[in-house]
């Protein structure tokens, strides 16, 4: 079998942009549960594990002003990366092949350490390693974000990946280890009768595994190493290298079955109030299959009672659509998702127009304060928790960094270098905000990769028609206006 180095060399692997690993993401957090984070626009990030970089290069060029530094066992998507930087002129990245086994304290101290599916993938030696350089490198109010695969969810990927690789034991070809391993399964599962227990957690995992490329099969499934871990003794092992539990990257997801009002009582009436031992019982509970767990140093004060002096720190966005309710004070509020939310009280209503009037930019919420107080909406305890609330049902999300957002569509509207370059590449891009935009229509995608700032309406239509010479010059005109509409909504477009 080949080693680790030669296999993410000889397979590539489809990376992405992880909004919940932004900076940005990681310092709200922080700041929630009563931390001072180093400022997102002039802090030191560093990812182990990194890939080509597709992660960390969107994140250096919305940040000038911080510094990044990614590496990784595999040199060629290190080589595809560094090509990336070169392209787009980044001074403030630098990524290099190398193994973490043999790396440390000559790359200074983080205020951000990201690892992101890693710790379940590498042999016990190198998880150790992961957590004491995180131990070693981390500022005093610095913060690590590990992900991981987790028990007891972890234990049906286990099952059939121990069933795929008794499959393809012999086969070296990676396409053919997939089909194989893939076809084991179903195999597997026709022999269960309809609607039985055991053909549904496969119907489950094989149904995963069809949305997944045949790459990510490949490393995902069928590595040489996966070890899915108890969130208790994770934290164990943090604790071993002077770090402790913060939070997830994300909240809770609403409705989490962890969060029940009659679990939670029975859970802390069995185990008391220690944090650790409850998020373990929520995850026997949840079925959990994967964590993103920040830590931050064993000496920090951490807070689990969200204040109000903290939340005023922060920034919200909100991508919410309002429409009226089922009463004449009600509004019903919708995500782009699906989530609603149908409410009549007056704060709420007021904070989030005012948040879907600027969407995509954020507003702080000190200076939101004096609006929301004309609608009996006051930041005190029950202010907080009912942010709080909004935030977990998922209708705002906490910032910490205002992005580089273009006020509105300009007459030579420009998207982010960034994204131009992921356009050329692939049928997704990377939004200011870190998230992913699909660019699945080609004329959105050619669109996109014309607006470096330099071309008017009529530049665009002339650029675009010579492409598009079938579409009559009305339609041409719409789509163009309905295309950079979708652009500024996505965060694409730039200050
Ligand atoms: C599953 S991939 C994840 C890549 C990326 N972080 C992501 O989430 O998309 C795991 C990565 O860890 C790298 N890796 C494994 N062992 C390593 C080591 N000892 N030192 C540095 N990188 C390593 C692999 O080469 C691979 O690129």
């Amino acid at each position: 079998m080949q080693n680790e180095r030669s296999s993410y060399n000889s397979v590539s692997y489809p990376t992405y942009s992880y909004v919940e690993t932004h900076p940005d993401r990681l310092a709200a957090m922080a700041i929630l549960h009563g931390l001072s984070p180093a400022p997102v626009e002039a802090c030191r990030v560093l990812e182990v594990g990194c890939n080509e970089g597709a992660n960390l290069i969107p994140m250096a060029y919305s940040l000038p002003n911080s510094e990044f530094v990614g590496f990784d066992l595999a040199d060629i998507p290190i080589e595809r990366g560094q090509q990336r930087i070169l392209e787009l002129g980044l001074a403030n990245i630098r990524l290099f092949a190398g193994d973490l086994m043999e790396i440390g304290a000559e790359l200074g101290q983080f205020d951000y350490i990201l690892a992101h599916g890693f710790y379940a993938w590498v042999p016990p030696p190198v998880r150790d390693r992961l957590l004491a350089m995180c131990g070693e490198l981390l500022t005093p109010n610095g913060v690590a974000f590990v992900s991981y695969d987790t028990m007891p969810g972890g234990h049906f990927r286990k099952m059939t990946r121990q069933m795929m690789l008794f499959g393809v034991k012999h086969i070296e070809n990676a396409t053919e280890r997939v089909t194989e391993g893939r076809g084991l399964l179903e195999m597997v599962l026709e022999a269960r009768p309809e609607g039985d227990p055991y053909r549904q957690l496969f119907t489950r995992q094989v149904e995963r595994m069809k949305q997944r490329s045949p790459q990510t099969v490949y490393h995902d499934e069928l590595a040489d190493e996966y070890d899915p871990v108890m969130f208790i003794d994770f934290a164990e092992h943090a604790r071993k290298h002077g770090l402790q539990y913060l939070s997830e990257a994300e909240l809770p997801p609403p409705n989490d079955p962890g969060g029940q009002p009659d679990f939670k009582a029975a859970m802390e009436s069995a185990i008391g109030d220690d944090i650790l031992k409850q998020e373990q019982m929520k995850d026997f509970a949840r079925m959990r299959t994967f964590r993103e767990t920040l830590l931050c140093r064993a000496e920090c004060t951490v807070r689990r009672d969200f204040p109000a002096e903290q939340m005023r720190q922060l920034l919200v966005t909100s991508q919410t659509n309002s429409s009226p309710g089922g009463s004449p004070r009600a509004k019903v509020f919708t995500m782009p998702g699906g989530i609603k939310m149908e409410t009549n009280h007056m704060g709420v209503i007021a904070l989030l127009e005012l948040l879907e009037a600027v969407w995509p930019h954020a507003l702080g919420i000190e200076e939101l304060e004096p609006h929301l107080a004309k609608a009996g909406f006051t930041l005190d305890g029950e202010g907080a928790a009912l942010l709080m609330q909004l935030a977990d049902a998922r209708m705002i999300v906490f910032h910490a960094w205002r992005a580089p957002l273009a006020q509105g569509i300009s007459a030579r509207p420009r998207a982010s270098a960034i994204s131009r370059q992921e356009a050329a590449m692939r049928p997704y891009a990377t939004t200011l905000m870190h998230a992913t935009s699909s660019l699945g229509d080609p004329l959105v995608r050619s669109l996109l990769l014309l607006l470096d700032g330099t071309r008017d309406r009529n530049q665009l239509q002339q650029a675009m028609r010579a492409k598009y010479s079938d579409l009559a010059g009305e339609d041409l005109e719409k789509q163009i206006e309905r295309g950079l509409g979708v652009f500024y909504q996505a965060a694409l477009l730039e200050a």
